[in-house]
Parts: structure tokens; sequence; C-alpha cells
């Protein structure tokens, strides 16, 4: 299965502090987060914690090179 691009542009948002899964096969209807719909894809979430709270640039496209995070990858698709 390819990836879905949800949007390409990250989901910034203020996050409390847990532990978070990043949907990264585009497939989830809870962006930037998984909703299990990876299931037989391959693909499987990412898993994050962040330990205080903080603003967050959650790659939107999945096409990041690592991680969960924009790092500006979506600029070329
Ligand atoms: S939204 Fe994916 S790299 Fe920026």
């Amino acid at each position: 299965m390819e990836k879905k691009i949800p949007q390409k542009s990250p989901y910034v948002m203020e996050m409390e502090p847990g532990t978070y899964a990043w949907c990264s096969c585009g497939a989830s209807s809870k962006q930037p987060f998984c909703d299990g719909s990876h299931k037989g894809s391959g693909f499987t979430p990412t898993m994050e914690t962040i330990e205080e709270k903080t603003t967050k640039a959650w790659c939107g496209c999945k096409h990041n090179k690592s991680g969960s995070f924009c790092d500006g990858s979506h600029k070329d698709l």
C-alpha cells in the first residue's frame, strides 16, 4: 500500500504530556494520530512520548525522513 498524504503541511498542536501514536500510513481519520487503519498495510504507528506541555508540528504529509515531526520534506512533494 502507498502512503496516503492527509495534508502537505504539519499539524501544529499544543500538546499535553503523554504518549502518542503518530499515523505513518496516512489512512487514519484521526490525523495526525493512529486509529488502527494501518492494519494489513505493512505500516505501523510511530510512538512519541511528550514530557511537558509544548507545541509540536506533527508531519501531515507522512513523507518526513524519520520520527513523527515535520522536517520540511512536504516542500518536495
Ligand atoms: S508535513 Fe511532512 S515533512 Fe512537513
